[in-house]
């Protein structure tokens, strides 16, 4: 593996979605690929059976890893050290869900695994794989959410471990431009992944719960209205996941689709009591 010049990368999450597509993208691009996914090998080979068949086979690498459970999780670790012993160009987080819905309906079980997936594994495999980077003063790409700095009703536990994972994107950007090693948060709206089927929500089995019952209709139709009318087509973050990595600078956060842009903007113009009231008139009124 030493000898080979190409710009490693190892991404977590490409069995669907932008992880796949920027996989894809990378290894037309003759990078070499160290990707994560459920499933490893096996499953990997099947979804990137077409690459495959064109491609050098060291080109893509797959490590058998559920992101949520510790063992496996510094199994990764291990492995992708060992494959990448010569440095890491660039690490992508990308691998994440949404535990969506009213926070008290959600079981803390699901709760603690919303982080473990979303901000835990990120940050540990950050923390461990750093010397890697480091060798190769590479960069960190952690997918983050419009919702990492916006909060919207019903997505506060995933807004919460997006915020997390905002935060410490910008205290590494200030603790590793050091040493030359750059990092971004992406910030995508909505588009048209796995993401709105994968998305979990807690469970109605409480009659204290109830009480919400209507509320949460009104919101599953809400993703199911953003999912065919909002939704944009996902090589949108993809080209743009491609560009950080080729790009010689790279921003602290770069915001993807049109609501993040405006609600980005929401944000910086609106002081904060007065955008907080005008949210919840419109949630309350037009979603849920
Ligand atoms: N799509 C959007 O509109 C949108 C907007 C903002 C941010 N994002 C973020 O973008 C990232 C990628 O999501 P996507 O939209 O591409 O969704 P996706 O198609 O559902 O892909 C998510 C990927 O994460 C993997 N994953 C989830 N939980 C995992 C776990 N515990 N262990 C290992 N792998 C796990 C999935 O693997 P399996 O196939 O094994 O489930 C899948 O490969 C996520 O961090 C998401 O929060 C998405």
């Amino acid at each position: 593996m030493e000898n080979i010049r190409k710009k490693t990368v190892f991404i977590t999450g490409i069995s669907s979605g932008f992880g796949y597509l920027v996989t894809k993208m990378l290894l037309e691009k003759d990078y070499l690929v160290v990707g994560a996914l459920r499933g490893g090998e096996s499953r990997g080979k099947e979804i990137f059976a077409e690459q495959m068949d064109k491609i050098n086979n060291k080109s893509l690498l797959f490590i058998d890893t559920h992101l949520d459970q510790t063992t496996s999780l510094n199994f990764c670790i291990e492995q992708v050290s060992q494959l990448l012993s010569g440095g890491i160009d660039i690490l992508i987080n990308n691998a994440g869900y949404g535990l969506l819905g009213p926070i008290e309906i959600q079981e803390e079980t699901q709760i603690r695994l919303q982080f473990e997936t979303n901000f835990f594994a990120p940050l540990f495999l950050i923390k461990k794989l750093l010397p890697l980077i480091r060798k190769r003063q590479g960069r960190i790409l952690n997918l983050s959410s419009l919702v990492g700095f916006n909060v919207f009703p019903f997505y506060g536990t995933y807004s919460a471990s997006k915020h997390a994972i905002e935060s410490i994107t910008e205290a590494l950007y200030y603790e590793l431009s050091e040493f030359n090693v750059q990092i971004c948060a992406i910030e995508p709206g909505g588009f048209r992944t796995n993401f709105s089927a994968s998305s979990k929500m807690g469970l109605l089995d409480h009659p204290e719960h109830r009480m919400y019952e209507k509320r949460i209709k009104r919101f599953n139709k809400f993703l199911n209205y953003v999912q065919e009318k909002i939704e944009k087509d996902p090589v949108i973050v993809t080209k743009k996941i491609i560009e950080l990595c080729e790009a010689k600078k790279i921003p602290v956060r770069v915001r993807v689709g049109f609501e993040a842009h405006f609600n980005w903007i929401l944000k910086k113009i609106m002081p904060d009591q007065l955008r907080i009231k005008i949210q919840d008139w419109l949630y309350k009124t037009f979603f849920f």
